[in-house]
């Protein structure tokens, strides 16, 4: 595809319900982008020790990030903030000072929580880190997902009730990383 998006899912569950809208909203984008939900649960604990050799699954995760034209963070909201799995992978491929992956990758940030605010206090924290990291972040339309009954149907698409809002939501992050792709 034209645009490849990797995806970061901030949750390590297998059933994830972040996983499962990371998935349902990759079927909402057009034919020129192809999402790849990147591998985050074999990284080494953060320790700038490690910096002048950075280990292979950090490699990995720093070239997926690379070769992508965009970004997308579909994360729950742990304790007000992100988990900290998602924290240490941003943190591993910030790093040596200076070679950041990410810097410049267009983002979007979403979430779905089982809490009524549905993830809007972690995607707020998110949002911090990706600006300090040079990462331009589609500011509009917010998405804060509530994981109700519903919000997936039977084939793992997005339910009816929420279908034009994040089909809306998706039309935006597609312009906003052709924009800055
Ligand atoms: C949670 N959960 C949660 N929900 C929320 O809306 N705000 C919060 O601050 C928290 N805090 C929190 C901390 C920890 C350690 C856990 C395990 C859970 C509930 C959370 O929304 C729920 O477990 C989701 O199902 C997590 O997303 P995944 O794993 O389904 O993608």
């Amino acid at each position: 595809s034209k645009y490849q998006i990797a995806v970061v899912v901030g949750s390590l569950r297998k059933d994830s319900f972040n996983r499962q809208l990371a998935t349902a909203l990759a079927r909402l984008a057009p034919p020129e982008f192809s999402f790849t939900q990147v591998r985050i649960d074999d990284l080494p604990l953060y320790n700038q020790d490690d910096d002048a050799q950075q280990s292979a699954p950090v490699l990995r995760l720093k070239s997926e990030i690379a070769a992508a034209q965009g970004l997308l963070f579909v994360t729950p909201e742990y304790n007000r903030s992100i988990p900290g799995v998602l924290k240490n992978a941003i943190d591993q491929a910030s790093r040596p000072y200076g070679k950041s992956a990410w810097a410049g990758k267009p983002a979007g940030v979403i979430g779905t929580s089982v809490g009524a605010i549905g993830t809007a206090l972690a995607q707020q924290h998110l949002r911090n880190v990706l600006a300090y990291l040079d990462v331009p972040t589609l500011g509009q339309p917010e998405a804060f997902v509530h994981a109700k009954e519903g919000l997936f149907d039977a084939s793992g698409n997005i339910g009816e009730a929420s279908r034009a809002f994040l089909q809306g939501w998706m039309d935006k992050y597609v312009d906003w990383v052709k924009r800055h792709a």
